[in-house]
């Protein structure tokens, strides 16, 4: 054997860091963002349907009507997952697919897609990670009060049960919501998400309600999953920080924090809601009257793991009297406030930092501070990233290709947050990142793309974006690339 001439012999790269051992690598979509065959087999509109189909509600008038057909296409979707080595797909039901008015029996052909589907991804040694609610409540139940009323609890149970009976021995990780609180207060707050009204009260009914669906829903998964299922939420937990260290700027943000993030936390991890948020919002509901016995505790029933969604940090201040708030939040403007009792808090965009598409500003520490915050103030919760990435202005080159050094850099920046929070004690069990595919991203229809993959809507044709094949590396390493390398 000839040794190495150590003046030739290759550079050493420094050893990556590598994820914990069982970290688990996904991609998420939610169903009416990819879906579309929005009237076949039996599923009936949901208030995003009637949403998307109001005139002036959604961007271009763009509709989830096709979306990016993955109900007709799953099959090569699951195939083109495997290729770039994803290990879970976090997915959405709808529950107008499978239990069309919101009551009663399930639609056998609905329950079908999510059967199959699941058998694709068992087939494909990819674990499925089903949502039960991201947004899509049935347009009948919204026509009968929708989630002000107490009585859409009783229906989300129902609807959990029938989903925990078709797919529990499946499916090992199931998530209630997908950030309630853009279900309450952009959907019932500012009315730029269905069903788009504008009734401050209502959205805090909302947001109680779905707490308490949540709860419900978690005591029936319980029971009827087996043991080792894991049961979770996912949160959009925003990231508040104060524009100054004034003593009215940190009120603001102990505000915002109040109705964004512990008006979730609170009941859900700790049994109680924030007796500030209660001061906050005294005026709007009668909380001891919301508030029933049994709630709390139904509410607090434990959960195995906390998803966490996050995009870019929230800068806010309290204007002097006269002076009025710019903006009210990134999910789109309206003269509505998402923020009831805190109306008069003003939000700001951090200077110097580059923007997504979205105008987001990209902030990876926000991401690490997140998830050291929740893992101070609830230690030894089992942490999931369900949702993080961002949009840019993708194209197809003449040569067929999709380059994204953005998003590659966006995602090495936050992947390298998480890297950092976990070193510093955050446990934290994998990351989704946001999206699979380019999709109907809400009220900017599909004028703004969070894939990893591009969609082009003519065609329906996928092509893996280089962020895709940078994932997919990243997955092969379970560790980062050394930075520059994609
Ligand atoms: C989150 C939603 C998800 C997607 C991303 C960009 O708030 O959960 O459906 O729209 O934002």
């Amino acid at each position: 054997m000839t040794a190495v001439r150590p003046d030739i012999a290759p550079k050493q790269a420094p050893e990556a860091t590598q994820f914990p051992t069982g970290f688990v690598w996904g991609a998420a979509t939610a169903a009416y963002q990819v879906e579309g065959a929005a009237a076949e087999d039996g599923r009936t509109p949901s208030i995003w349907d009637t949403f998307s189909h109001t005139p002036g509600k959604v961007h271009n008038g763009d509709t989830g009507d096709i979306a990016a057909d993955h109900y007709h296409r799953f099959r090569d979707d699951v195939a083109l997952m495997k290729q770039l080595g994803l290990k879970a797909y976090r997915f959405s039901i709808s529950w107008s697919r499978v239990q069309p008015t919101g009551r009663g029996p399930a639609v056998e052909r609905g329950l079908d897609f999510y059967r199959k589907l699941v058998d694709e991804l068992l087939e494909a040694d990819i674990a499925p990670v089903a949502t039960l609610y991201h947004w899509d409540l049935p347009q009948e139940l919204e026509d009968a009060g929708g989630w002000p009323q107490r009585v859409t609890t009783d229906r989300f149970a129902d609807y959990a049960a029938i989903m925990a009976g078709a797919l529990g021995d499946r499916v090992a990780t199931w998530t209630t919501f997908n950030e309630p609180w853009c279900s309450a207060f952009l959907g019932y707050g500012s009315g730029v998400h269905a069903p788009g009204r504008t009734e401050p009260a209502a959205a805090l009914r909302a947001a109680h309600h779905l707490n308490l669906a949540h709860g419900r829903a978690i005591e029936v998964l319980r029971d009827q999953l087996p043991a080792g299922a894991q049961t979770s939420v996912t949160l959009n937990l925003h990231q508040v920080r104060p524009l100054t260290a004034s003593a009215a700027d940190a009120d603001a943000a102990r505000r915002i924090d109040a109705v964004g993030n512990r008006i979730f936390t609170g009941p859900m991890l700790r049994g109680e809601y924030p007796e500030d948020l209660l001061a906050d919002t005294a005026h709007l509901v009668d909380w001891s009257k919301l508030v029933q016995d049994g709630d709390l505790a139904a509410i607090s029933r434990p959960v195995d793991v906390l998803g966490v969604n996050y995009y870019t940090p929230t800068l806010v201040s309290l204007p002097e009297k006269g002076e009025s708030g710019s903006g009210n939040d990134v999910h789109g403007a309206s003269e509505f406030s998402p923020w009831p009792g805190s109306e008069h808090v003003a939000f700001h965009l951090a200077e110097g930092k580059e923007r997504t598409a979205m105008n987001w500003s990209i902030d990876p520490d926000g991401l690490y501070n997140l998830l050291m915050d929740v893992t101070r103030d609830h230690p030894g919760l089992p942490l999931m990233v369900t949702e993080n990435g961002a949009a840019f202005d993708d194209y197809v080159s003449p040569e067929g290709r999709v380059e994204d050094p953005e998003r590659i850099a966006y995602l090495h920046g936050h992947l390298d947050a998480v890297q950092r929070a976990v070193a510093d004690g955050a446990d934290v069990r994998g990351y989704f990142l946001w999206s699979l595919m380019d999709n109907f991203e809400w009220a900017y229809g599909y004028s703004k793309r969070f894939g990893t993959v591009y969609v082009d809507y003519g065609s329906q044709r996928r092509i893996p974006k280089a962020s895709a094949h940078w994932y997919s590396d990243v997955i092969r390493r379970h560790a980062l690339p050394p930075a520059g390398l994609s």
